[in-house]
C-alpha cells in the first residue's frame, strides 16, 4: 500500500528552517553555558563546538539568519543542536567548510500482513541555502532484491539521475562477505558535485515479497561512504536501520554563497577578516570559505584573539617531526641541532658530534697534505724506477757496441780517414724503423740472420732501407766481422749496393743496406713465368756489362775485394733494373788474409776446390758460368742433366749451340754478338784458371759487345708490387734459404769442418 508513503521530506526544505526562530532556542540553553547578556553567544551544545559563522540566538551570534542553529535538551541532559527542526548536526568544521549531519534512511519493506509494500522516501531542497551534498557522500543502498535511485526529476535544468542494484544469491547468505559494499546485499553510488537536491526512488518491479522471509526490507540512504561498515546481517535483519535510529550519518559542504574570492575580497561583506586568513574557492564554485594561513590555527571569520594565531609548532615537536632544537616564526618554525651535535633535525634524531670543529679542521687538512705526500712519492718511485730501467738499456747498448767491437771499428775507419764512411744508427731509430723487429717487415731469414723491410726517417725524410739483423758473432768471428764492414764501407760504385750503415746497440749486430726494389736476377731469369715478358738480349748484356763492372771494381786496387759467391741471387736489380752487386759481406780483401771463403754449387771454380785458396780467377769463373745463364736462361745445375758447362762445351764441340741458347733471343739477328758473348764466357771457364781474362778485360769486351745491340726497349717493367718480390729480396742479402745452393765453408784453417749442403 503505497499510502504510507511519507513525504517529511519537504518539511525539511530549508524556506521552512528559515522560518524557525530562535526564540525557542536561549530558553533550552544548557545551564552550564548559559548566563551573560545578550551580547554572550552560546559556542557550544552538549558536545558539539558551534563556531561563527555558526550559532544560536541573537542574530550577531550567526553570520547570517543561514548559519542559525537551535540547541534543543534531546530529554535527558543531553543537548544536540539541530539546524533544521529534526536534523541532528554531529560536528562542524571550519578548515574543510563540512557540516556533519544525520541523515533519514529511506525504506522499502513487504508487509506481510497487508501484502504490499510498505515504503518512506526522502528527500531533501537545499535550493539557494549555504549548504550543498558533499561528494564524500555515496548513495548507499541495502537490500538483496532492490533497485534503488537517487535523482532530482523536479528541476528541470538540473536533471540527473543515478542509482544501483543490490542483489543476493536467492537461496542463501553465504556469498555475502562483511565489510565490502559491492553489489552483494549492498552498492553505493558517488552523486555529482555541488548538488543540491536530491529524492529516492525504490523501483517497484524489484520487490521482496517472493524473499521476505530472508529479507523482507530494503533500504537506500546517502551517507558519508567512509562511515559505512556493511555486514551481512545488514541484509537479514533491521540492523542498519537500527543503528542510529533510522538515521545515517551525512556530510554537507557550506560556504559563503555566490561569490567566489576574486569578488569577495574587494566586498564589504567579506567574511574572512581575520588577518592572516586566506579565501578559498569551494570545488563547484557556489562560494568560498575561509581559512587560516599555513602555520596559523584559530577562526578566520573573526577579528582578534579567536582569530588565525600562529601556531607554536615547537610546543609539539612531535606532530611537527622536530627532533633538535626549535624556535618559532610566525607561520613557520626552525628546526635545528643545537651546538655540539650534528644532523638533519627535521629528519631524526641529532648525533653527538665526536670532536670539536677546529679538530676536525685539523685532520682534514693533515689528511689532505699526507695523500698529496703518498701521491708524490708514489710518482717520484715511478719516475725513478723509469729512469734506472732507461739507464740500464743506455749502458747495454753501450756494452753491445763495445762487445761488437764498435769501438774498434770506428778506430779502423778513422786510420782509415773515413770516418763519414759509416752510420751508426742508434737502437731507438733501428727498433722504431723496423716496428721493433716486427714478423710482418720480415722479407728474408738465413743462416746468418733476418732481413727486414724498414723506414729510416733520416731529417723527416722516409727511406725505405733493408736491416739485415745478423745472428749473433762470437768472440772468432769478431774480427772477420769488422773487417767485413770495412770492406763494405771502402766500396762505392754504382752497381754495387751500398751500405749505409750499422748498429752495434743491440745484442745482434745490425746492417742497413739501400733497398734494391726489383729483386734479383736469379728472380728475373727463373722466378717469372716463363717467357713472360722476355728478357730482350740488350738488357742481358747490360747486366753483364754492369756486373762484370762492379766485379771489376771490386777486383782493383788498392782495395782488391774477391767476391767469393758471384751467381744470379747475389745480383740484385735496383730501380730501372740497374744492377746492384751485393753479398761479398764474407769476402776477403786478398789471397793472404782470406779465412772464410764460400761459394756455391754450380758457379764455384773446380780449381777452388784443390786448394781452397780463393783468387780473382774464381770470380771469373763464376761470372762466366753466369753469363752462360744469361745466355741459355738454363741454371748451371740441375739434378736432371748434365751441368751447364759441361752441356755447352758439347753443343761448341758438335755445332748445336743455337739449341741451348734461351728461345727469347735467339730471334733477334744478332747471332753473331751472342757468339761471341758464348765465347768470352768459355774463355771465363776455362780451364786451367790462368788462360781466364781478368774482369776488366771482361767488362770491356761486354761493354763492346753491348754497343752493337742498342737497348731499344725500356728496362723489364719494375717488379715491385708483385707477390714474390719480397721473398725474392730476400735472398739477395746473402741469405740462405731452403732453396738456396750456398755452401759454406768454415774453419778452413784446420780444413776440419766442411759441409755442402744441396738443396736437393
Ligand atoms: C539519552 O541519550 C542517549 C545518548 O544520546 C540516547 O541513546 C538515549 O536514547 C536517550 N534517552 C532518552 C530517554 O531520551
Ligand atoms: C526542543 O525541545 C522542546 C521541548 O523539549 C520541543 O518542544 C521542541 O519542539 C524541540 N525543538 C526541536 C527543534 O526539536
Ligand atoms: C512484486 O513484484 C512482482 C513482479 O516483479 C509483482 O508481480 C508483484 O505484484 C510485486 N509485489 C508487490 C507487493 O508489489
Ligand atoms: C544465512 O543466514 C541465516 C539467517 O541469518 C543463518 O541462520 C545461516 O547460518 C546463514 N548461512 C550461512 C551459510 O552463513
Ligand atoms: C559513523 O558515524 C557515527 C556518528 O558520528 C560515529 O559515532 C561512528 O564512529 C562513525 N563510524 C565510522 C566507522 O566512521
Ligand atoms: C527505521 O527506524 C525508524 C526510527 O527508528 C523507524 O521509524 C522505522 O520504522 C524503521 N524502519 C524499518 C523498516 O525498520
Ligand atoms: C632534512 O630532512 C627533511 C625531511 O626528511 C628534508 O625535507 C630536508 O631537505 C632535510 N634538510 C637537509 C638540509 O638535508
Amino acid at each position: 500500500m503505497p499510502s504510507q508513503a511519507v513525504a517529511l521530506g519537504t518539511l525539511l526544505s530549508l524556506v521552512a528552517l528559515r522560518l524557525i526562530t530562535t526564540s525557542t532556542a536561549e530558553a533550552q540553553l544548557p545551564p552550564s553555558t548559559g548566563g551573560g547578556g545578550a551580547e554572550e553567544c552560546i559556542r557550544r551544545c552538549g558536545s558539539v563546538d558551534i563556531p561563527y559563522p555558526f550559532g544560536f540566538g541573537p542574530d550577531h551570534c550567526a553570520l547570517s539568519q543561514a548559519y542559525m542553529l537551535t540547541c534543543n535538551d534531546t530529554g535527558n541532559g543531553t543537548f544536540v543542536p539541530f539546524g533544521w527542526k529534526t536534523v541532528q548536526v554531529l560536528d562542524i568544521s571550519l578548515e574543510r567548510g563540512h557540516i556533519r549531519v544525520m541523515n533519514f534512511i529511506s525504506f522499502y519493506c513487504y508487509d506481510a500482513t497487508s501484502q504490499g509494500m510498505d515504503y518512506s522516501r526522502w528527500h531533501w531542497d537545499l535550493t539557494n541555502s549555504v549548504y550543498a551534498l558533499s561528494n564524500d557522500n555515496k548513495f548507499v543502498v541495502i537490500g538483496c532484491r532492490t533497485l534503488a535511485f537517487i535523482g532530482n526529476v523536479k528541476d528541470m535544468g538540473k536533471k540527473y539521475m543515478t542509482g544501483c542494484a543490490a542483489m543476493c544469491p536467492i537461496d542463501g547468505n553465504q556469498t555475502l562477505t562483511d565489510m565490502s559494499c559491492s553489489g552483494m546485499g549492498c552498492c553505493q553510488a558517488p552523486i555529482p558535485p555541488g548538488l543540491q537536491y536530491y529524492e529516492v526512488f525504490f523501483d517497484d518491479r524489484w520487490n521482496t515479497s517472493a524473499i521476505h522471509g530472508l529479507s523482507p526490507c530494503s533500504y537506500a540512504v546517502l551517507m558519508e561512504s567512509s562511515n559505512l561498515t556493511f555486514s551481512e546481517t545488514y541484509v537479514t535483519s533491521p540492523e542498519f536501520n537500527t543503528t542510529y535510529g533510522g538515521r545515517a550519518p551525512m556530510v554537507l559542504d557550506w560556504f559563503i554563497p555566490n561569490k567566489n574570492c576574486q569578488v569577495a575580497r574587494t566586498d564589504p561583506g567579506y567574511a574572512c577578516v581575520s588577518s592572516n586568513s586566506e579565501c578559498v574557492d569551494t570545488a563547484s564554485g557556489q562560494g568560498y570559505i575561509c581559512n587560516c594561513k599555513r602555520g596559523f590555527r584559530g577562526n578566520p571569520y573573526v577579528k582578534g584573539s579567536d582569530g588565525c594565531q600562529d601556531i607554536n609548532e615547537c610546543d609539539d615537536p612531535v606532530k611537527y617531526g622536530c627532533h633538535g632544537s626549535c624556535a618559532n616564526a610566525p607561520g613557520t618554525f626552525k628546526c635545528f641541532c643545537p651546538r655540539g651535535t650534528r644532523g638533519n633535525a627535521s629528519a631524526g634524531p641529532c648525533q653527538k658530534e665526536s670532536l670539536p670543529k677546529g679538530v676536525r679542521l685539523g685532520i682534514g687538512i693533515f689528511a689532505g697534505i699526507f695523500s698529496c705526500l703518498v701521491v708524490f712519492l708514489a710518482m717520484e718511485v715511478v719516475l725513478h724506477r723509469r729512469s734506472i730501467k732507461r739507464q740500464a738499456l743506455h749502458k747495454q747498448s753501450n756494452q753491445y757496441f763495445q762487445q761488437h767491437g764498435g769501438q774498434l771499428l770506428s778506430q779502423m775507419l778513422r786510420v782509415e780517414g773515413n770516418d763519414n764512411a759509416i752510420i751508426f744508427y742508434e737502437r731507438e731509430d733501428i727498433v722504431k724503423a723496423t716496428a721493433n723487429f716486427d714478423k710482418a717487415n720480415i722479407i728474408g731469414e738465413g743462416a746468418q740472420g733476418t732481413v727486414y723491410k724498414a723506414t729510416l726517417y733520416v731529417d723527416g725524410i722516409a727511406t725505405t732501407v733493408a736491416v739485415k739483423r745478423c745472428k749473433e758473432i762470437d768472440e772468432n768471428r769478431k774480427t772477420e766481422f769488422l773487417q767485413e764492414l770495412v770492406i763494405l764501407c771502402r766500396v762505392s760504385h754504382p752497381n754495387i749496393v751500398k751500405l749505409l750503415g750499422c748498429c752495434l746497440q743491440l745484442e745482434a749486430p745490425v746492417l742497413v743496406y739501400e733497398f734494391a726494389r726489383n729483386g734479383t736476377l736469379q728472380h728475373l731469369l727463373h722466378g717469372r713465368p716463363r717467357r713472360h715478358p722476355a728478357v730482350s738480349l740488350a738488357t742481358r748484356l747490360r747486366i753483364a756489362v754492369e756486373s762484370s763492372r762492379a766485379l771489376a771494381h771490386l777486383h782493383n786496387p788498392p782495395h782488391q775485394i774477391l767476391h767469393g759467391d758471384v751467381k744470379p741471387a747475389n745480383i740484385l736489380l735496383g730501380d730501372g733494373c740497374v744492377v746492384k752487386v751485393s753479398d761479398f759481406g764474407c769476402s776477403t780483401i786478398d789471397d793472404s788474409t782470406q779465412v772464410v771463403p764460400k761459394g756455391t754449387m754450380g758457379y764455384l771454380d773446380p780449381e777452388f776446390l784443390y786448394d781452397f785458396q780463393l783468387t780473382k780467377l774464381n770470380d771469373v769463373y763464376s761470372f762466366g758460368v753466369l753469363l752462360i745463364e744469361l745466355l741459355t736462361g738454363k741454371k748451371p745445375l740441375v739434378k736432371e742433366r748434365k751441368n751447364l758447362t759441361a752441356m755447352l762445351h758439347e753443343s761448341l764441340g758438335n755445332g748445336t749451340l743455337d739449341e741451348l741458347l734461351d728461345t727469347d733471343i735467339v730471334g733477334e739477328g744478332s747471332m753473331r754478338v751472342i757468339h761471341q758473348a758464348v765465347e768470352l764466357a768459355s774463355r771465363c771457364i776455362a780451364i786451367p784458371g790462368e788462360t781466364r781474362p781478368t774482369m776488366q778485360q771482361v767488362a770491356e769486351e761486354l761493354w763492346r759487345l753491348s754497343e752493337q745491340v742498342p737497348e731499344r726497349a725500356p728496362p723489364p717493367e719494375d717488379l715491385e708490387g708483385r707477390g714474390f718480390m719480397d721473398t725474392v729480396t730476400a735472398l739477395s742479402y746473402g741469405y740462405t734459404t731452403g732453396e738456396s745452393e750456398t755452401t759454406g765453408f768454415y774453419g778452413l784453417e784446420s780444413n776440419a769442418a766442411l759441409s755442402i749442403e744441396y738443396a736437393r
